[in-house]
């Protein structure tokens, strides 16, 4: 109950208020960033044109448009010029560039990434002078995406001209091409008959055979090496929200898969950094064959997992160590094993080929383990820093029993009620009570 000391119910008029404030906010960042430097780019337009007015484009009398655009490789130079015939359009064979995971740029560092962390999958961004400065065309033959709730189990093959993973995930039932089609029958490499199926059954593991994920309390899930996002796409249904992520990795970019099909889902990798999500977001975490290894590094990436979840969230691991007795399968299960109970996490169940942990709020049980020293704690300021490029941290926090209040609200309330955890990121109610005054 008294948790929400700092609960307070906004009316529509403040909720007004509160977008009218972000916007400001936005533009206020967008002021410093593009505002008040000396103009980004020059237009030779203005100077050069006789007609300012005219567009680079010419349209023909009978309606269409001619585009001029020249196609070049450009780079970023100061101040930008953007020529005559409008901005440059890239080669066709960069319609699949993206800024930060350019493979041929991220060569360039290898001597200083740490590979076996797989640091060199997570985001490099290259010097100014090194970023593309043109469109990015659209594949050949691009066409207008097929539209929702379509698109979930097909998309125009020559949009995602991906043909590696079809071939090594088809057996699995990732993808099939059909005629002029990406096909997605929904499943994944550990669930071969269908997300739903697989979905229904985490359902019963987590409630003991009475409900399914959303009756559990899941409302938010991040999955971790989402594939094609399948799992996102059928959680959708019980109004349960993903959000996926997989590295732009040796199976092509599996993302641009998800967002074709119209799921969201993002390029990222665990690996060095914290993921960009506060402490305590998600009621469920997913791996599904994600190969990851967590019991390396003394369990890093778990104690990432563990910042993550939600107090009686669900960390759900379907991959070989939880089931196979071949191999080096049984002691990485007993590393697991051994880092999660460090963690103070139950397994509370581990059928088929799925384990599932429950990360519950014992201060006694991780306050004894810290003084044995099976787990290091961490400081308690970090946690309230945005999570946005910082490094792992080997170590777990402890709350105190104030923080219960982390207990989130049934969704409903969520859109009225301010949480406390947006004041630990620093975000007050100070938006809200100065609209009172
Ligand atoms: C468009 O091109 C035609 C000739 O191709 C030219 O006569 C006309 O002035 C151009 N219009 C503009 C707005 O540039
Ligand atoms: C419109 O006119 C341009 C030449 O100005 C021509 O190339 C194009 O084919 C025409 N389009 C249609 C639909 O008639
Ligand atoms: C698809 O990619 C292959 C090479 O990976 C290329 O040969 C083919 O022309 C591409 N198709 C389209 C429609 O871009
Ligand atoms: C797990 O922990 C136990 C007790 O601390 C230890 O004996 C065992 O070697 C550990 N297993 C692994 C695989 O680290
Ligand atoms: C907390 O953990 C300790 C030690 O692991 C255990 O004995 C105790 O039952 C747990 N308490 C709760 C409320 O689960």
């Amino acid at each position: 109950m008294g948790g929400f000391a700092m609960g307070y119910t906004f009316d529509s008029k403040s909720g007004l208020t509160m977008a009218a404030l972000l916007l400001m906010i936005v533009s206020f960042y967008a002021g410093i960033l593009f505002g008040n430097n000396a103009p980004l780019y020059v237009s030779q337009l203005v100077s050069h044109s006789s007609s300012s007015s005219s567009p680079p484009n010419n349209v023909s009398s009978n309606g269409t448009t001619k585009f001029t655009n020249k196609v070049a490789l450009t780079y970023w130079k100061t101040p930008l010029v953007i020529p005559e015939t409008g901005m440059d359009v890239c080669p066709l064979t960069f319609n699949e560039y993206i800024p930060c995971h350019d493979v041929s740029y991220v060569a360039t560092l290898a001597p200083s990434l740490d590979f076996s962390r797989k640091e060199e999958l997570e985001r490099h961004c290259p010097p100014l002078e090194k970023r593309l400065f043109c469109l990015v065309p659209p594949p050949k033959d691009y066409k207008l995406p097929i539209k929702w709730p379509l698109s979930r189990d097909y998309v125009w093959r020559s949009n995602v001209n991906h043909t590696h993973l079809a071939e090594v995930k088809g057996g699995q039932n990732w993808v099939h091409e059909k005629d002029q089609l990406w096909w997605f029958p929904g499943g994944g490499t550990h669930f071969k008959h269908g997300a739903s199926d697989y979905i229904e059954r985490l359902g019963h593991m987590i409630t003991n055979e009475a409900g399914d994920l959303r009756s559990a309390g899941v409302v938010q899930v991040l999955d971790v090496g989402c594939g094609v996002a399948s799992f996102s796409a059928y959680l959708l249904p019980l109004d349960i929200r993903t959000m996926s992520f997989a590295p732009k990795d040796g199976h092509e970019n599996q993302i641009q898969f998800a967002l074709e099909r119209g799921i969201g889902a993002m390029i990222s990798a665990l690996s060095t950094k914290q993921l960009p999500y506060p402490s305590e977001s998600f009621e469920m975490i997913h791996c599904s064959r994600c190969r990851i290894d967590f019991h390396e590094n003394d369990g890093i990436l778990l104690k990432e997992l563990n910042r993550l979840l939600r107090f009686n969230g669900y960390f759900v691991y379907s991959a070989p160590p939880a089931y196979r007795k071949d191999k080096d399968y049984p002691v990485i299960w007993d590393k697991l094993m051994n880092l999660t109970t460090a963690m103070c996490w139950r397994l509370i169940a581990r059928q088929v080929q799925t384990a599932i942990w429950i990360k519950e709020n014992n201060q006694s049980c991780l306050l004894h383990n810290v003084e044995k020293k099976h787990i290091n704690l961490c400081d308690a300021v970090d946690d309230s820093k945005p999570s946005w490029n910082i490094q792992l941290k080997n170590c777990v926090l402890v709350r105190n029993s104030k923080t219960d209040s982390y207990k989130l609200l049934p969704t409903h309330e969520r859109h009225s009620v301010f949480s406390e955890n947006l004041n630990m990121i620093g975000l007050s109610t100070f938006f809200c009570t100065s609209e009172r005054s």
